[in-house]
């Protein structure tokens, strides 16, 4: 098969080397798109140090880029904003698109999407790693199995720690009309699971979000009133354990300081700067079309990384706690929980609870990255008995709790899934697991 890419940042990379390298066989790269010269130099460099070169193009240069090394599938790692621009643009071109979530962050983009789906027929893979997660996955083979009988509720919490959590406040994430805000753009994982374990979909969402640290006041309570614009040039960053050092970074320097000339694109933008749009503590109540319930929340400030989940049903409950020890994107790293650690419970009514051996992987995303490439880039990998793969079905559902959040933080209401798709004229299948 062959496959281009648009959007050389960060993400880019793991979908590089997997098409380029570990399944270069099957597969090859033709095509590298970027609207950044120096971050295209540095991809197409690393192409070309393992065989034999690669074409690159201008954003502007996308449909040329199409048309001449006619690619059978786009992967699309630009910012999320601009998700939808570039898988429409495939599609209608008669390309498969394979994009990283969320698919996109509001419903006239989404509307976009699924209307040039229809016309084309094209297929929309939307990578979602978190599922891969062989904990993740275990769950859901305990849950299939019916042990803990119908599942009627779910609490799941997900904590950002203050070196995970800060790095969404620094560049385009802070904006809403960017990322769609944490609800969207980081919970679209969170929603694909829930969506994805109970094989159900929200029929009603209410929420509420505020940004409670991530703000001025708290950079005066810290002592940093004397701030720059962005830590690389900041008079406190010295004194700031949420900085992060760019400089001192040599994939970060390569990758965004030096080419800041080409497009102003700044990395490290001032974490407790005014004109944040997004919130940084959510909480959200949904309820699901088989009955069930979910209470969500989200901290981006904790002094942990991790999630705690537990499934209620009617025969037990299942929990499950991940301690994460995640990428160091800069400022201080709290080390206090030690290493990575997981554990799942299964305690079923008139029993005693069993810890159970936890399934575990090497690799991102706690194991999930590897196992997820294989099963995209793989042509021998062909079945799957959880449905791990996921469409443009699973990516509208997944945003379309945040969506929703967003709306219900907004006005103070409830927020009823089916007008709400209606009122613009969006109709989305049901996803049948
Ligand atoms: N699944 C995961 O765990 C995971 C992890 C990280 C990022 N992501 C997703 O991957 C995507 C990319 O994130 P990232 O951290 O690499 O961001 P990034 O900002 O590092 O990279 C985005 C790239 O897109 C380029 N770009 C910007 N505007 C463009 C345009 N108009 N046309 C073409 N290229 C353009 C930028 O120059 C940059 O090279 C996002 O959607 C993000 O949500 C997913």
């Amino acid at each position: 098969m062959k496959y281009a890419i648009v959007g050389a940042g960060s993400r880019h990379k793991m979908f590089r080397q997997a098409v380029a390298e570990t399944y270069g066989r099957e597969n090859s790269l033709v095509g590298l798109c970027d609207i950044n010269e120096h971050r295209l130099a540095i991809s197409a460099a690393a192409v070309s140090a393992k065989g034999n070169g690669i074409a690159t193009y201008q954003a502007e240069q996308f449909q040329e880029m199409l048309h001449e090394q006619k690619p059978d599938t786009v992967i699309v790692t630009v910012p999320d904003y601009l998700h939808h621009e570039y898988i429409v643009e495939a599609m209608r071109a008669g390309c498969n698109v394979m994009t990283e979530k969320p698919m996109t962050i509001d419903l006239d983009k989404l509307k976009a999407i699924l209307d040039a789906q229809a016309e084309t027929g094209r297929s929309i893979t939307v990578t979602f790693n978190y599922r891969y997660t062989p904990a993740r996955t275990q769950l859901k083979d305990i849950l299939m199995s019916g042990a803990i009988g119908e599942i009627t509720a779910v609490d799941f919490t997900w904590y950002l720690d203050r070196v995970h959590g800060a790095d969404y406040f620094r560049r385009w994430h802070r904006y809403k009309d960017q990322s769609g805000g944490l609800l969207v753009h980081k919970s679209t994982h969170h929603f694909d699971l829930v969506n994805w374990w109970l094989g159900s979909s929200p029929v009603s969402v209410a929420a509420n979000g505020r940004r409670a640290f991530y703000k001025p006041e708290t950079a005066e309570a810290f002592g940093l009133s004397e701030r720059g614009p962005r830590c690389h040039t900041c008079p406190s960053a010295d004194r700031c354990d949420l900085k992060l050092d760019l400089e001192g970074n040599e994939p970060l320097r390569e990758l965004y300081l030096e080419a800041e000339d080409c497009d102003g694109y700044i990395r490290d933008l001032c974490v407790f700067d005014d004109d944040i749009t997004i919130e940084d503590t959510m909480q959200v109540h949904a309820l699901y079309a088989n009955g069930a319930s979910l209470n969500y929340t989200l901290c981006a400030y904790s002094p942990w990384e991790g999630l705690e989940i537990k499934f209620h049903g009617t025969k037990g409950e299942l929990s499950h706690r991940h301690v994460e020890v995640h990428g160091v994107f800069g400022g201080k790293q709290n080390k206090s929980h030690g290493s990575e650690s997981m554990t799942t419970l299964l305690h079923l009514a008139g029993q005693e609870p069993v810890n159970l051996d936890v399934w575990a992987g090497e690799g991102d995303h706690g194991g999930a990255d590897p196992v997820m490439l294989g099963h995209l880039f793989d042509p021998s990998i062909t079945a799957d008995r959880y449905g791990r793969g996921s469409s443009y079905i699973d990516g509208a559902w997944s945003i379309l709790t945040g969506i929703a959040a967003n709306a219900s933080i907004k006005t103070g209401e409830v927020i009823h899934i089916e007008p709400f798709l209606a009122e613009r004229g969006i109709r989305l299948p049901q996803k049948k697991w």
